[in-house]
């Protein structure tokens, strides 16, 4: 058995921990499940339970995944901050599909989103981009992110710049920043069992109204 296998029979007694699912009413509202799934997360002491992999595909067909922050999140959505001129963002800004996907791994729960994106307002994407700390404003600015960096010194000396231009006064919120909503129309609940004999329990949107089924693990 390798390192990596002992590691996770100890976390898991070899079977997945087998922590039970809540009860679940026929209409059982996801986003509130996905409340309860997410504060045990942040419960559990995993580092970075907010952390979540997106999924875009472009124009051209071909699918990108990265890990991105999750800040928000209510009824009309799961929200995330990035520049609005990176690869992501042009690819959203070409196919507003989108998938979001977290695991947390001690508790063998993973949740798969699926659905569209728009923009945040600009209120809310300059709200959030002023909470951040002062380093990360400038970083904001600095970064032309996705973009090829033509010298080491480049992205220091844009540092250097915006440092500079906006010392002793507040970071400015740049337009090419902010936030995307996912909208979700398929939320899916994933709960390690043992024996593989996984459940896994899903949420459809049709007409405003979410349906509920299970699927084979
Ligand atoms: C744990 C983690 C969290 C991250 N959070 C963000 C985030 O919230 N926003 C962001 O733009 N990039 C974030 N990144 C960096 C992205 O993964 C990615 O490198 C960057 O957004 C550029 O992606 P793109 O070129 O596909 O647009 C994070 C990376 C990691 C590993």
């Amino acid at each position: 058995m390798t390192f990596l296998e002992k590691i996770r029979c100890l976390l898991t007694f070899g079977q997945g921990v087998a922590l039970p699912l809540p009860e679940i009413s026929d209409n059982q509202d996801p986003i509130e499940l996905f409340k309860l799934w997410f504060d045990d997360a942040q419960k559990s002491g995993i580092l970075l339970p907010e952390a979540m992999s997106v999924s875009t595909c472009g124009a051209d067909g071909q699918p990108s995944s990265r890990m991105v922050l999750l800040k928000e999140y209510d009824q009309q959505g799961f929200v995330f901050y990035t520049n609005y001129e990176s690869r992501k963002s042009q690819q959203l800004t070409d196919n507003n599909k989108v998938a979001l996907l977290f695991h947390w791994n001690v508790l063998q729960r993973q949740v798969r989103i699926e659905g569209v994106v728009e923009k945040v307002s600009k209120e809310q994407s300059a709200r959030y981009f002023h909470s951040r700390d002062r380093g990360s404003q400038i970083g904001a600015w600095a970064s032309k992110q996705s973009h090829k960096l033509p010298t080491e010194n480049q992205l220091k000396e844009r540092v250097a710049y915006y440092e500079k231009k906006y010392a002793g006064k507040q970071v400015p919120h740049p337009d090419f920043w902010g936030g995307w909503r996912v909208r979700p129309h398929y939320i899916e609940f994933w709960q390690g069992r043992a024996s593989r004999l996984h459940d896994r329990i899903c949420f459809e949107q049709h007409n405003n109204h979410w349906q509920q089924f299970k699927l084979n693990p």
